[in-house]
């Protein structure tokens, strides 16, 4: 597995040193040095220059945050800005397979450098290190925080208007490691109709507020399923409560999504470029345009 991959970097690493070169995949960037006096945050490497980092998260388990994860970057890549995905899920990694990428994560002296997929996405994901895909990643928590880390740290994601990280489902190891390490510049809410939204949506809500994270809005996946007969919109899970939710935080609603089987099955594919879903998320596009940063 992916073990040999990292004792491998790390292999490279101490070679480097021991010539008495710098390992620049952790050299600290001017600007960072400078954030990092005053908070925990792990300083970008000088071969990454990184404008917005938001994170995808959700309360639950597979209400289809990779799917927001990479319909986001399809979206923002298409409307012509340099995407990146950290694949943030160690143990349950599925955006190498949306995108249909096989190749193996190398490095240099720089650090990992991600595989891209052939509109330009730059992609790290633990998939992307292991030998057999198949293979579960079987590490405790603290070891799995230190991977996310150093996918951040230990990566030569070069200019990057947006990188997006797919987290774990639920608020553990992961998530806190991205809040507290990374500069998040906000967070996307994933929910479905058919949660106990209120109680997941504030608790992702809470866990940002209590760690200074702004939250951009909120989607929701799984809205309603078009028939493809008459056109119309059937609600599978009942009605949503999520505008009432938003209003009551104060946050957007940034997109509502159908359930698509379409799209489930290019997804399976690994041609998730092709999906189209411009339209739902525009407002979600909106704000992810407006970050003060891009505007800068
Ligand atoms: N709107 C949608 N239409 C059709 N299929 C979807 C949609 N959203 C997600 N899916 C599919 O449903 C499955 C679960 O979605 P996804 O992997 O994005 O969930 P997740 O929240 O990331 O799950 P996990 O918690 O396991 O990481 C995937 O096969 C995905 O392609
Ligand atoms: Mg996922
Ligand atoms: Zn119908």
């Amino acid at each position: 597995m992916s073990k040999e991959n990292f004792e491998a970097f790390s292999r490279t690493k101490k070679n480097m040193e021991k010539q008495g070169k710098t390992w620049n995949g952790g050299e600290k960037s001017e600007q960072t040095q400078q954030a990092s006096k005053e908070d925990f945050k792990e300083p970008m490497n000088a071969f990454s220059n990184i404008k917005n980092v938001i994170g995808v998260v959700s309360g639950k388990g597979g209400v289809g945050k990779s799917f927001v994860t990479s319909s986001l970057a399809v979206q923002m890549a298409k409307k012509g800005y340099k995407v990146g995905i950290l694949d943030a899920d160690i143990t349950g990694p599925s955006i190498p397979k949306m995108f249909g990428l096989k190749e193996q994560v190398v490095g240099d002296h720089r650090g990992m450098l991600p595989i891209e997929t052939k509109e330009g996405i730059k992609v790290i994901s633990i998939n992307l290190l292991m030998d057999n895909e198949e293979a579960p990643v079987i590490w405790r928590g603290p070891v799995i925080a230190g991977v996310v880390k150093q996918f951040w740290n230990e990566t030569c994601w070069g200019d990057l208007d947006y990188l997006f990280v797919d987290m774990p489902p639920g608020t553990g190891d992961v998530p806190l490691t991205v809040f507290q390490s990374l500069p998040v510049e906000g967070i996307v809410i994933v929910t479905s109709p058919q949660e106990l939204v209120q109680m997941i949506v504030k608790k992702a809500y809470n866990m940002a507020n209590m760690m200074n994270i702004k939250v951009l809005g909120v989607v929701e996946n799984f809205s309603y399923l078009l028939c493809p007969d008459c056109g119309k919109q059937i609600k599978l899970f009942g009605e949503s409560h999520i505008d009432d939710v938003a209003k009551e935080l104060g946050i957007e609603v940034l997109g509502k999504l159908p359930l698509n089987p379409e799209a489930a099955q290019i997804a399976d594919e690994g041609k998730f470029f092709e999906i189209d879903n411009e339209e739902m998320l525009s407002k979600a596009i909106e704000v992810l345009q407006n970050t003060e940063k891009v505007k800068a």
